[in-house]
């Protein structure tokens, strides 16, 4: 589809605003037609002294009469015509927003947030600018321009407005080969803003980082880098502008010059009457407003085409992740999960991050995974959430592939602790109950207190009203982690999964917090990853994952039996834990020595 086409599906929905918006425009202009018409008539009644002063009254009250029409109709059509074009950029925005939303998570791996950013705001500006303000000049100038120069015919001569016309067509031409530059070059400030948004956007989020590493300095060049880049091409708009509108006066010059030698001659041989001349003149200056107007028009058409085809681009991505039509739905889901030979490779990856695993967790039962950073840990339970597409049968959720199970009923039965935990600039308790229906504090205390974070909450001055997020209270790694939990427990969902959600918890929280897991969740399946074997020791099954392979499987006990990797894992954190103790033993008693040394 064209931009135009796009836009038009938009417009289409509020044809009669812009139907009425353009008659009550059209009835403006034709209004406006009559004053120089008027004050013709009152020139000539008094040079001919035809005209008394009550004529001219009453040509007075006409003029007025008139000018109050004017102010009315200029009311409505802007009423119709705004309105439509405010209307119409909320409309898009709604859509585009709703359709980014069906994305996946693909689709926002490889996309910019800035750039999006952009298409919300410049973009759809610029949009606005041409259904709204564009339209309107183009109808208002081309009716006006029309009606003026049958009126110049009618009214005065034929010979006299063809010539003054010859300037301004040759303005038309030049018009419509500015906007196709015009075009090209808004794409690529476009493009250049979205660049600087996405620099800005990546600054502010990453400022730690950037401060940390002090790299203040180099950040501030690259950004003068995307700030020229941007002001370039606003520049290279603006030449064009400022070389055409100048030539547009001078073209319009030249048609007021005609008028006044050929007109004044037509005048001085009798052909037509000195009211007429001057009416002439008058016509020829309501010309000018019509020519620039075009300009601006095409120019912000030019503007608004760019932006829709930007916005275009957005919604001719479809999600790749997305219900079937095998998707049916499914009864009441209970949690028994399968990986039935689950191999993976990542988009523009070579080697699969998964290879073969095949493993049975029955529902109710707590299934662990353990495994060095970048085994795949994270991507099989993103596949079990069907953040990516997996091949038919590879996972099953109650004998049910989840390729056909709709994505909501799936997502709605898991409970999810994502690794990078993120909350929103919102209150701690919109936050917890973020992910349920029901947002009653008693629930939400009795999830936070399970999570163990009820008493740090409470200690905050505002409690569960505490904002948190950019906007607010930064919390500690450990704290964002179990506010996580929290909201993944309240959900009270089939299937939990804490992805290495213990992280930043100290061990001691850590096992009160497993503890209450095993109370609340008894009966229902979990899903825990750690890279410490002491969070995982109690699960009905380990599955350790070694190169994106189900290396060994089994419960604690077999897995020591076996004297595998787990168990290698087991005894080197055992170990490290015992010298931390004794390294903590030998630092109280230096402690203790220099204590006492010090009361000596
Ligand atoms: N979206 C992605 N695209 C390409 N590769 C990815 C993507 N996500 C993760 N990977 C790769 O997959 C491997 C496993 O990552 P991950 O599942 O996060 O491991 P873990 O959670 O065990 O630390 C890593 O090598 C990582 O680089
Ligand atoms: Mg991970």
């Amino acid at each position: 589809m064209s931009p135009l086409g796009f836009l038009m599906t938009y417009v289409k929905r509020h044809k009669w605003q812009y139907i009425l918006g353009i008659i009550t425009l059209f009835i403006v202009d034709y209004a406006n037609l009559f004053i120089p018409e008027l004050t013709g008539e009152v020139t000539d009644g008094l040079t001919a002294r035809t005209m008394d002063m009550n004529g001219v009254m009453i040509t007075v009250l006409k003029i007025l009469a008139l000018g109050l029409t004017l102010a009315i109709g200029r009311f409505f059509w802007r009423y119709f015509l705004f309105g439509s074009a405010r209307t119409i950029e909320k409309e898009i925005r709604d859509d585009m927003f709703a359709h980014l939303e069906t994305m996946d998570v693909e689709y926002y791996n490889s996309h910019k947030t800035g750039d999006l950013m952009t298409r919300f705001t410049s973009d759809l500006n610029s949009i606005r600018m041409s259904i709204g303000p564009a339209i309107i000049s183009i109808f208002d100038a081309t009716v006006m321009a029309l009606m003026v120069i049958i009126q110049m015919m009618v009214y005065v001569n034929v010979k006299l407005t063809l010539m003054t016309l010859v300037p301004m067509l040759i303005i038309m031409v030049g018009e419509i080969y500015y906007g196709k530059v015009m075009h090209g070059k808004y794409r690529q400030r476009q493009e250049a803003v979205s660049d600087l948004t996405d620099f800005v956007q990546e600054s502010f989020s990453g400022i730690r980082v950037i401060k940390a590493f002090v790299r203040e300095r180099r950040q501030l060049k690259e950004f003068a880098k995307a700030n020229q880049n941007a002001m370039d091409k606003n520049l290279s708009i603006a030449r064009w502008q400022s070389v055409v509108n100048p030539l547009l006066t001078v073209v319009i010059g030249s048609s007021s010059l005609i008028t006044l030698i050929y007109g004044g001659y037509l005048a001085l041989v009798g052909d037509i009457t000195l009211g007429r001349f001057v009416a002439f003149h008058q016509y020829v200056n309501m010309l000018v407003w019509p020519m620039i107007a075009c300009g601006d028009a095409i120019n912000m058409f030019s503007q608004g085409f760019a932006s829709a085809k930007r916005i275009q681009e957005v919604f001719a991505e479809q999600p790749e992740v997305a219900d079937g039509e095998k998707t049916k739905p499914v009864p009441e889901l209970k949690g028994n999960i399968t990986f039935n030979h689950l191999t993976f490779i990542h988009k523009g990856m070579s080697e699969p991050t998964l290879k073969d695993v095949c493993l049975d967790v029955p529902a109710g039962t707590t299934l662990a995974i353990i495994g060095r950073t970048g085994n795949g840990k994270s991507t099989l339970v993103n596949l079990l959430l069907h953040l990516y597409n997996t091949k038919p049968g590879m996972i099953l959720l109650d004998r049910t592939d989840i390729n056909d199970i709709p994505l909501h009923t799936l997502r709605e039965n898991i409970a999810y602790v994502p690794q990078d935990n993120f909350l929103f600039s919102d209150t701690l308790a919109s936050n917890i109950a973020f992910g349920t229906h029901e947002k009653s504090m008693e629930r939400i205390v009795e999830a936070s207190r399970a999570a163990c974070i009820h008493d740090n909450i409470i200690e905050f001055p505002e409690g569960y009203e505490t904002v948190v997020g950019e906007r607010g209270v930064t919390l500690s790694g450990g704290q964002k982690q179990r506010s996580s939990i929290a909201r993944a427990l309240i959900k009270d969902a089939p299937i939990l999964i804490l992805d290495d959600a213990l992280s930043a918890v100290d061990t001691d929280t850590e096992e009160h917090i497993l503890k209450n897991l095993k109370e609340t969740r008894a009966g229902k399946t979990n899903i825990i990853i750690a890279h410490r074997v002491s969070t995982i020791q109690g699960a009905d099954v380990i599955m350790v994952l070694e190169d994106g392979a189900a290396a060994e499987i089994g419960s604690h006990r077999e897995l020591m039996q076996k004297g595998g990797i787990y168990a290698e894992m087991f005894e080197k954190q055992q170990l490290e834990a015992e010298i931390g103790e004794q390294q903590a033993a030998i630092r109280r008693d230096i402690d203790s020595v220099s204590a006492k040394g010090a009361t000596v």
